[in-house]
């Protein structure tokens, strides 16, 4: 069932998958490219990123306002990579200007941050830019919420990833608390709340299905389920295309 899949001569195609917040997109698109050989892309990861830099130059205040006039001036410096080389934990780490950020980016003070520093036009300008770098030569995993309407519009598969509020700060919370954060049910309940509102309202890129996405209800499915729905989904559109490039 984790076999690599034999895609050696295959085409290259790039694929988004989008959703809520503790939806499950992240693991599964992590996944997706470690069986097939792409690249994993976090692209939430880089916003948490931004958020940690502006938390540690003071640029958000008491009141979690964002000062964004003192953030954009930055935003060209902001170095934010990906280890591809996996850590102790498994986990693709995450790097701001060459540091090692993973831990704090999913730090509470972080989530409770990152959808107001999100919202900024020019923070996703910025972030939107390199994403759309790293998918350069395809063969590339990305998940987030704006990946299929506007990172890769032509992405030649898409999935949108939705499952019950209640559900997802379940999984967030015990996930949380795995890695020995110690939080209460309530405070991530509504932290998700309250990003899910920000997200699906803001004026650029908001959380909306690409009209040719696929939709999964993560809440309905185990993860084998999950995962095997999504490799099907994936082969079939590589036939696809390469039906498609013969004809
Ligand atoms: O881990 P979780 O699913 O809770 O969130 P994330 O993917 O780490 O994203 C954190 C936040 O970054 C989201 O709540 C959005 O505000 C923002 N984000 C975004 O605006 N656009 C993306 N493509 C990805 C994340």
């Amino acid at each position: 069932m984790n076999e690599p899949l034999e895609i050696t001569d295959a085409p290259k195609i790039v694929v988004a998958i989008d959703g809520y917040s503790s939806s499950g997109k992240s693991t599964m698109a992590r996944e997706l490219a470690k069986r097939v050989g792409y690249v994993y892309v976090d692209s939430g990861a880089m916003y948490r990123a931004v958020t940690l830099f502006a938390l540690r130059n003071g640029l958000i205040n008491e009141d979690g306002l964002v000062n964004k006039e003192g953030l954009i001036p930055h935003l060209h410096n902001l170095e934010v990579s990906f280890e591809q080389k996996t850590g102790k934990d498994g986990v693709q780490h995450t790097l701001l200007n060459g540091e090692d950020v993973e831990k704090e980016i999913r730090e509470m003070r972080v989530s409770s941050h990152v959808s107001p520093v999100a919202v900024i036009p020019e923070v996703r300008e910025r972030m939107v830019q390199l994403q759309q770098l790293m998918g350069k030569k395809k063969g590339i995993v990305m998940d987030g919420r704006d990946i299929g309407t506007t990172v890769f519009p032509n992405a030649e598969l898409k999935v949108f990833v939705y499952a019950g509020l209640h559900e997802r700060a379940r999984r967030r919370w015990r996930e949380l608390a795995n890695k020995g954060m110690d939080i209460r049910f309530e405070e991530v309940y509504s932290n998700l709340e309250e990003r899910d509102r920000i997200d699906t309202t803001r004026e650029v890129s908001p959380l909306i299905k690409a009209e040719d996405a696929i939709e999964l209800d993560n809440g309905a499915v185990t993860h084998e389920e999950q995962m095997e729905w999504l490799i099907k989904l994936f082969q079939d559109t590589i036939e696809r295309i390469e039906n498609e490039s013969r004809s």
